[in-house]
């Protein structure tokens, strides 16, 4: 079977982290996002994934070409000159999609769950109608696709983006088509979710499959941290996170073998701590990500902060409330950061109360 993975789009949200690596490289969990889902991808049975790529595509294609032999699957780049959406893509890709005329899986880059493709197959052949989507519940619904379906899970309705309530049910960005679904796509910027789905949708041709457990679209820092305590709970769950069995740890915390932890510190719940992290003694952080090569030294306290690679944390310093640093951000000792983001390659030495950007 194929896969498409929709890895376009600058990821603007996820700056300053997107600064310096395409967010489907930056590690969550202290693996690159797009290597969750490709694994997922292989352990169902997927032999070729095809990846839509709008930018950046020379690094991306670099780290990704170890993956082929490693994961023995074919990896095809197809490369937009202009953006092309989230549907303009697959009419891109369609000499690839139609190799066979077995139905394709369609990824999102940015989600995270329990990739649920075994059972999305199986219902999407037992409707045999043109696709399949995703569905799960939140909270907040406007910033999703929402969607209305019938108890046999047949799609009326498909609005992006709502500014009205419709639904708590949303698009998960995962979907299942028969390769006719590329009669209705044409080779120019759209977007599936206002231009295609809608009209699946009128046509009785778009199905929504319920996903059972944990999901998160991770493209924003605030929605990253509450994702890595998802993700971390269901490893969990499944009794594969090895965290480290010290009194330093409370609760699910994921550490690098390489990374080391000082004495008298308090790390968890909710933390991932990158290759070659140090970090000094009596440091506290809770709900944070500190990327590869970081230093935290003694007694800095850090909560809901994503710590970008390479970066430097002085002595006594606190930093809250989704704070994100670039790469090589040196903060200086005794300070206080509140919400900031911090572009890559700068020092700071003095404190921010509000949340801002510094550039
Ligand atoms: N190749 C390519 N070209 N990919 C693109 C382009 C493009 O021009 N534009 C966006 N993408 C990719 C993004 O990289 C991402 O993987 C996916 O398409 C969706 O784009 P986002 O920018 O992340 O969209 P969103 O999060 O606002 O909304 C989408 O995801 C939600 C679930 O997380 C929609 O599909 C919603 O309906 C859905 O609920
Ligand atoms: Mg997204």
């Amino acid at each position: 079977m194929k896969a498409l993975i929709l890895v376009g789009g600058y990821g603007t949200r996820l700056r300053p982290l997107t600064l310096s690596l395409p967010k489907p490289l930056v590690e969550f969990c202290n693996k690159p996002m797009i290597l969750h889902q490709i694994q997922a991808l292989v352990d169902f049975g997927v032999k070729h994934v095809i990846l839509a790529v709008s930018y950046r595509a020379e690094l991306l294609e670099h780290q990704i070409r170890a993956y082929e032999d490693k994961l023995g699957i074919r990896i095809t780049f197809s490369l937009e000159d202009e953006p092309l959406g989230t549907a303009g893509p697959l009419a891109l890709a369609s000499k690839y999609l139609k190799e066979d005329d077995a139905p394709f899986f369609v990824l999102n880059s940015d989600i995270i769950c329990e990739f649920p493709f075994e059972a999305l197959y199986n219902f999407h052949k037992s409707h045999g109608h043109q696709g399949t989507l995703v569905v799960t519940k939140v909270e907040e619904p406007s910033k999703y696709g929402v969607v209305v379906y019938d108890t046999k899970g047949q799609i009326s309705s498909f609005v992006e983006k709502p500014s009205e309530f419709v639904s708590n049910k949303i698009n998960a960005g995962i979907y299942i088509f028969e390769t006719s679904v590329l009669n209705r796509i044409e080779l120019k910027p759209t977007s599936i979710e206002k231009e295609v789905f809608p009209k699946m949708a009128t046509d009785g041709e778009l199905f929504a499959f319920e996903l059972n457990g944990f999901w998160m679209d991770v493209g924003q820092p605030k929605d990253f941290i509450v994702g890595t305590g998802l993700y971390l709970n269901s490893l969990k769950a499944k009794s594969m996170l090895n965290t480290p069995n010290t009194e330093c740890i409370v609760g699910n915390v994921l550490i690098d073998p390489t990374a080391k932890l000082g004495s008298n510190c308090r790390i968890g719940p909710n933390v991932s701590i990158g290759a070659n992290v140090v970090i000094e003694d009596g440091v506290c952080i809770k709900r944070c990500t500190i990327m590869a090569d970081s230093v935290v030294k003694s007694h800095s306290w850090l909560e809901s902060c994503i710590i970008g690679w390479k970066c430097r944390i002085g002595k006594w310093v606190r930093m809250e409330n989704n704070c994100v640093l670039g790469e090589d951000v040196v903060v200086n000792d005794e300070l206080y950061l509140n919400g900031v983001k911090v572009l890559p390659n700068k020092e700071l030495s003095k404190s921010v109360a509000e949340p801002s950007v510094i550039m």
